[in-house]
């Protein structure tokens, strides 16, 4: 068995914070999502932890990820870090753990945080490990340090405007499975005409059309939302099929429109 496939589709945290995380979280999960994804930045940690105990699920039926912060990426932050994180999710190890962005001016090596990553797998801490926001050239540079087999993983910004084409099929060469974040471009994607006409055609909603589209092209997905319907529908994408036409006619779609490029974090994007 490959142990590092990871699910489908997932549950996103960004922004929430205090109530408005844990009543999302608890209503995923009564929904049906059976995967989180938080961050040590998030600062929703153990909102998180609190909405997956009280949530009833079993915890071995939940696969959580959780995100390293660039702080925390020295050989002898990282493993604690990551068991503050535990503490505050409530369990004793993650599904995967992935390193945010790249370390900040190159301030710790790749090797080294790869290293503390495959430190914290070997001691149980995680199941997988993975990165986020790399380009090739720090893809090029993890697969060096710890090897394309250990990466499960590269999470990054990947909707029908920024279809990020280079690295995705740099990815694939090695076996990295794409993780898309910001799926629904935060919402912008769905005020799209074309995945508004795609999805009324289909009695669908545009999420659902956008959602199934990522998912299709073999990428896991984890949109948030705040709202129950959102939640109960988003799920639904599973069950969408789009035809050939359909995602043809969405990847005519990119613009190389990224969202999220924070300043000192992101780096030369592919
Ligand atoms: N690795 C990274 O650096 C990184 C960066 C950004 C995000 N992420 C991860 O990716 C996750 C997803 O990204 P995101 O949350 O920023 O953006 P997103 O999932 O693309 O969009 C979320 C937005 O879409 C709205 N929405 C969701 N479903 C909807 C629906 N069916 N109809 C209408 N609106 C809908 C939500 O509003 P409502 O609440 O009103 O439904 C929310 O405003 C994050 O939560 C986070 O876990 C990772």
């Amino acid at each position: 068995m490959n142990t590092n496939t990871i699910p489908a589709f997932g549950l996103g945290t960004f922004r929430l914070k205090d109530q408005v995380v844990i009543d999302s979280v608890k209503t995923g999960l009564e929904l049906g999502y059976r995967l989180v994804d938080t961050a040590q930045i998030y600062g929703n940690e153990a909102e998180v932890g609190q909405a997956i105990a009280e949530s009833g699920v079993p915890r071995d039926d939940i696969f959580i990820t959780t995100k390293i912060w660039t702080a925390n990426y020295a050989e002898d932050k990282l493993v604690p870090s990551l068991k503050d994180s535990l503490q505050k999710l409530r369990t004793d190890h993650v599904d995967l753990t992935l390193i945010h962005w790249p370390s900040p001016n190159n301030a710790v090596p790749v090797a080294e945080f790869m290293g503390a990553l495959m430190q914290a797998k070997a001691q149980g801490l995680t199941r997988r490990i993975g990165i986020s926001n790399f380009n090739i050239a720090l893809m090029k540079e993890a697969i060096e340090a710890v090897g394309a087999e250990h990466i499960a993983t590269n999470q990054i910004e990947l909707s029908p405007f920024l279809q990020n084409r280079k690295v995705v099929d740099f990815a694939k060469s090695q076996g990295i499975h794409i993780t898309s974040y910001m799926t629904l471009a935060y919402g912008k994607a769905l005020k799209d005409p074309v995945i508004e006409a795609m999805a009324s055609a289909r009695n669908a909603t545009p999420a659902q059309v956008v959602l199934a589209w990522a998912m299709q092209l073999g990428y896991a997905v984890i949109p948030s939302s705040t709202k129950r319907e959102n939640l109960a529908s988003n799920l639904l994408a599973q069950q969408l099929q789009l035809s050939d036409a359909d995602m043809a006619q969405i990847a005519r779609m990119d613009r190389g429109e990224r969202l999220t490029s924070p300043e000192g974090l992101a780096p030369a994007w592919d």
